[in-house]
C-alpha cells in the first residue's frame, strides 16, 4: 500500500470533517487554489490592523504573520509600531512579503506605559483608524495582533462584513474560546470567561467592521482602558446584537486563536575577544534584529564548542 503524503492526509480528514458537518466541500476547497497572480478588482479590499512592538521575538512574528498575509488578495496591512519613528529594520522586512503595506510610528504615550495594567496597542489601533479615516471609503477592517494565528478562510469570511461580523476566537481565557452564540441564526449572547459587565465581550480578533459603517460613526474610537477596548469601540460605533454577521460557520468553527510567544529579553553573549569567523556577521545580525548583544564584560559565557570539547570566546 502506498504512503499517503501530508496532503492526502489533511484532505482526507477535511472531507470527512465537512461530511460530519453537512458543509459544501467545494467552498472549502476553493481557498487552496492559487490566486496570488490573478487579479481581484471587484473584491472588497481588507485592512489589516497589526499592533507591533520591539522585543526579541518580533521578527520572529511578523514574518509568520507577513507570510500568513502573503496568501490573502486584496489585503492592505497596516503595521502599527510601538516606537516614536518608524525602525527601518521592520520597514524593509515588510517590503519582503510583496503585500501593499502602510508602515506607522504610534508610540504609546508614556503616562499608560507607566500604569498598572498597560493598554498594549491602542495607540497603535487608534493610528491606524486615524490613518483609514482620512484616506480610505470602502473596505473591511481586522485588527490581527502579531502573535495571533490565521486560519485563511478567515480571510473569506470577513471580506463581506456590512457591518460588524463577528466569531469565534480560539485560545481565551479559562473556556479556550470567546463566541457569541447563536439561536436561530441570531446572537443571542456571548461564551466568554470573563464578562466584566462588557456588553460584547470578545476578542479584539473576534470581529471585523465595515469601512463604510466605521466613518458613518465618526467619533467611534478605541479607549485607552485595558479590558475593554474591544467593547467600548465596538459601542461607541453604536452596534446592536441585531446588527451582528455570524461567521465561522454559524460560530462554531476557530479561524483565529489568540496564540501567545513567550517572551524573554533579548540576550546578552559574553565574548571577550573579537571574532574573525562567521560569528562576527552574525551577532551583528542578531543585534540589527533586536534579539542578542554581546558584551565583552557581561552575559552568558559565549561557547565554540567542537569534539564535545568548549573554547571560551
Ligand atoms: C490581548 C488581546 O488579544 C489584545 O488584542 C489586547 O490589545 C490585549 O489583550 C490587551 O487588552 O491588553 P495579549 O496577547 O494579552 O492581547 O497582548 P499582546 O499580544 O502582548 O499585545 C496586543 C498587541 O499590542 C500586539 O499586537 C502587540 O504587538 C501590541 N503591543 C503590546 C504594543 O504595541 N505595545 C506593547 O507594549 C505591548
Ligand atoms: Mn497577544
Amino acid at each position: 500500500m502506498s504512503k499517503q503524503g501530508p496532503v492526502q492526509r489533511k484532505l482526507r480528514k477535511s472531507a470527512s470533517r465537512n461530511q460530519y458537518l453537512g458543509k459544501d466541500e467545494t467552498k472549502r476547497f476553493d481557498i487552496t487554489s492559487d490566486k496570488r497572480n490573478k487579479k481581484f478588482d471587484d473584491l472588497p479590499i481588507i485592512y489589516f490592523v497589526t499592533p507591533t512592538y520591539p522585543r526579541r521575538e518580533q521578527v520572529a512574528e511578523l514574518t509568520r504573520l507577513g507570510q500568513t498575509l502573503m496568501h490573502i488578495v486584496n489585503l492592505h496591512w497596516i503595521i502599527a509600531d510601538d516606537v516614536p519613528t518608524c525602525n527601518t529594520m521592520i520597514g524593509k522586512l515588510l517590503k519582503k512579503f510583496g503585500i501593499p503595506f502602510t508602515h506607522i510610528a504610534s508610540p504609546m504615550p508614556d503616562v499608560y506605559r507607566k500604569s498598572s495594567v498597560v493598554p498594549r496597542g491602542v495607540a497603535n489601533r487608534r493610528a491606524a483608524l486615524g490613518w483609514i479615516r482620512k484616506n480610505i471609503h470602502s473596505g473591511v477592517l481586522y485588527f490581527g495582533d502579531d502573535d495571533n494565528t490565521f486560519d485563511l478562510e478567515l480571510f473569506d469570511e470577513i471580506r463581506f462584513t456590512k457591518k460588524v461580523s463577528m466569531f469565534p476566537v480560539g485560545l481565551i481565557g479559562d473556556y479556550s474560546v470567546s463566541s457569541p452564540v447563536l439561536m436561530e441564526g441570531k446572537v443571542i449572547g456571548f461564551f466568554d470567561s470573563w464578562p466584566a459587565k462588557r456588553k460584547f465581550p470578545v476578542d479584539m480578533a473576534g470581529f471585523a467592521v465595515n469601512i463604510g459603517f466605521l466613518l458613518s460613526h465618526p467619533h467611534a474610537t478605541m479607549p485607552y482602558k485595558a479590558g475593554y477596548e474591544e467593547d467600548q469601540f465596538l459601542v461607541s460605533l453604536g452596534l446592536k446584537l441585531e446588527d451582528i454577521e455570524p461567521k465561522g460557520n454559524a460560530c462554531t468553527e476557530i479561524l483565529v486563536w489568540h496564540t501567545q510567544t513567550t517572551k524573554k529579553p533579548a540576550s546578552t553573549i559574553r565574548i571577550s575577544q573579537p571574532t574573525d569567523n562567521s560569528l562576527k556577521v552574525l551577532l551583528e545580525n542578531l543585534k540589527y534584529l533586536g534579539m542578542a548583544q554581546s558584551s565583552t564584560s557581561k552575559g552568558a559565557q559565549g561557547l565554540l564548542t567542537k569534539d564535545g570539547a568548549t573554547k571560551q570566546l
